[in-house]
C-alpha cells in the first residue's frame, strides 16, 4: 500500500495536490512518500524483529537520495552498498557506517580502506581475487576485515535476464559448491575475520520459492562450515523482492520475512540480515511529467512528455511496464491509445506504449512505481540538466534534490589549454 491516492479526482502525494507541487517545483520531477518509505521499511523491519538478531540493509543503488537515506537511518535502517560514492553518501546522510554492507564485484583498494578505517560491518566478498586484495588492504592498515561469502547459489530467481543473478552464468559471487574451500582458505588469512555468508539471487522476485531454496542451501553451507569448525554469525538472503507494478502479485514483505524467521528458528545465533531496495522505495515514489503536445499519427497517437528515457530507464532498458496515469480525473478530452513518449532522439525514448488516456496538452501524468531505480538511474543524454526530487510529508512539501542547472550540465569540462 502506498500514499498515492486520488482525493476529489486529483491525484495527491499523501496531502499534497500534484498540481500544486509542479506548480512550485516545476516538471518533470520525482515525487516520493515519506509515509510510503516508512511503512515499507517497518513491514521488513517488524517481521524480522521475530528472531533474536536482525538487520535491514536497505540497498542503496534503488535510490540514494541523502534524504530518503536519513529517513531509514533514523528509523535504524543498515545499507547495502556498491561503491565509496555509495558508502559516501551514506555517511553524508548520517547512517551509521557499523551496520553497512558492502557488496560488488570490484572493490578497489582504496574503497576497502576507507570502509575498514569506518569501521563497516561486513564486505560481501564476490571472489578469491577480492579476498587476496581485502587481505592485504586490511594488513597493511593493521584492521581485521570482517567477510561474509556471497555464494551463487544457483537457483533461478525466474525474472528479467538483466535482473537475475543467482545463476551459475552470472557474474556474482562465488559458486557456492567452491564456497567450503575458500572459507576454509580465507580463515587461514591473518586480518580476516570470517563472520557470514550471503546471496542474492536476483531482482523482482513474485514467488517466495527461490528464496527459500537459497535459504535452504545457504543453511546446508553454514552446517558445513560447523562442522569444519568455523562459526558463522549472521546470514545475509539479499534483497530482490517484487513490486506490484502491473498485475503481479509478490508475497508482502511480511509473509516473505515471517517465513523466513520461521526457518531460522533453528538457528537462533545467527543474524538476519536482509538487503531490500525496490520493496521499500518503488512504491513510495512517482514521476510526474508535463503533456507538452499530442501527435495523432495514421498508426499510433503520441502524447509527448518532458520527461524521458535519460530520467527513467526501465521501460527503455528492460521493456519494464510502469503505470502511467492522469493528474486529474476530470478531463473533457476523449480517451485515446497513446504511446506516451519524451524528447529524447531515441526511438527507444518511451515510458509506456498503448496506454488508454483522456488527456490534452498541458495536463499533468505520474509514471507510478518510480521510487526505485528511477533518479539512481538517470542521465545527462541529449543535455538534459536532471531533474528535481521532492519528498513529501503530511501536507508539507521539502526539495531534496534541486534540478540541475545549465551549467551543471559542463560542470569540471574545460577547452584544450592550447588552439
Ligand atoms: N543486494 C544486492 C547485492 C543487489 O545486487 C541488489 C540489486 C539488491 C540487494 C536490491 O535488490 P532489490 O531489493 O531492489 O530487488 N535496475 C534494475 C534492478 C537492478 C537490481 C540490482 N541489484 C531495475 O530497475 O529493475
Amino acid at each position: 500500500m502506498d500514499h498515492f491516492n486520488y482525493q476529489h479526482n486529483t491525484l495527491h502525494a499523501e496531502q499534497v495536490d500534484l498540481h500544486k507541487l509542479a506548480a512550485e517545483f516545476g516538471t518533470p520531477c520525482y515525487v516520493y512518500s515519506k509515509a510510503t518509505i516508512e511503512r515499507h521499511y517497518q513491514a521488513f523491519a517488524s517481521a524480522a524483529a521475530a528472531h533474536p538478531h536482525s538487520l535491514v540493509c536497505y540497498a542503496v543503488k534503488a535510490n540514494s537520495n541523502l534524504a530518503v537515506l536519513n529517513v531509514l537511518s533514523k528509523l535504524g535502517s543498515g545499507f547495502d552498498i556498491v561503491s565509496g560514492g555509495e558508502l559516501r553518501r551514506v555517511i553524508a546522510a548520517g547512517g551509521d557506517p557499523a551496520k553497512v554492507v558492502f557488496s560488488g564485484v570490484a572493490k578497489t583498494a582504496d574503497d576497502m580502506r576507507f570502509a575498514l578505517q569506518l569501521g563497516i560491518k561486513c564486505f560481501n566478498v564476490e571472489s578469491e581475487a577480492e579476498l587476496e586484495r581485502l587481505q592485504q588492504v586490511a594488513s597493511s592498515l593493521n584492521i581485521m576485515a570482517p567477510v561474509s561469502l556471497r555464494v551463487n547459489p544457483d537457483i533461478d530467481a525466474k525474472t528479467h535476464p538483466y535482473i537475475s543473478t543467482g545463476l551459475k552464468a552470472n557474474k556474482f559471487g562465488v559458486d557456492i559448491l567452491k564456497a567450503p574451500d575458500i572459507y576454509r582458505a580465507a580463515s587461514q588469512m591473518s586480518h580476516l575475520q570470517l563472520v557470514g555468508v550471503d546471496c542474492h539471487i536476483g531482482s523482482q522476485l513474485t514467488e517466495t520459492q527461490p528464496f527459500l531454496e537459497a535459504l535452504e542451501k545457504l543453511l546446508q553451507l553454514i552446517d558445513a562450515l560447523k562442522q569444519d569448525g568455523i562459526q558463522l554469525s549472521h546470514i545475509d538472503i539479499g534483497g530482490g523482492l517484487g513490486v506490484t507494478y502491473d498485475k503481479e502479485t509478490p508475497p508482502e514483505p511480511y509473509a516473505y520475512i515471517s517465513k523466513v524467521v520461521e526457518r531460522l528458528q533453528q538457528y537462533p545465533e545467527l543474524e538476519l540480515i536482509m538487503e531490500p531496495g525496490r520493496a521499500i522505495m518503488a512504491n513510495a515514489g512517482i514521476l510526474l511529467t508535463k503533456v507538452e503536445f499530442l501527435k495523432p499519427g495514421q498508426e499510433k497517437n503520441f502524447a509527448i512528455v518532458d520527461a524521458a528515457m535519460n530520467d527513467l530507464i526501465r521501460p527503455a532498458l528492460y521493456s519494464a511496464w510502469q503505470n502511467i496515469v492522469p493528474v486529474s480525473q476530470q478531463s473533457s478530452a476523449t480517451a485515446q491509445l497513446y504511446d506516451v513518449v519524451g524528447p529524447v532522439c531515441e526511438t527507444g525514448d518511451f515510458l509506456g506504449k498503448d496506454r488508454m488516456l483522456a488527456i490534452a496538452q498541458d495536463d499533468l501524468l505520474a509514471v507510478r512505481s518510480a521510487g526505485a531505480y528511477g533518479f539512481t538511474m538517470s542521465s545527462n543524454y541529449n543535455s538534459r540538466p536532471r531533474v528535481a526530487e521532492v519528498m513529501v510529508a503530511g501536507d508539507r512539501c521539502h526539495l531534496i534534490r534541486a534540478r540541475e542547472q545549465w551549467q551543471d550540465l559542463w560542470r569540471g569540462e574545460q577547452l584544450l589549454s592550447e588552439q
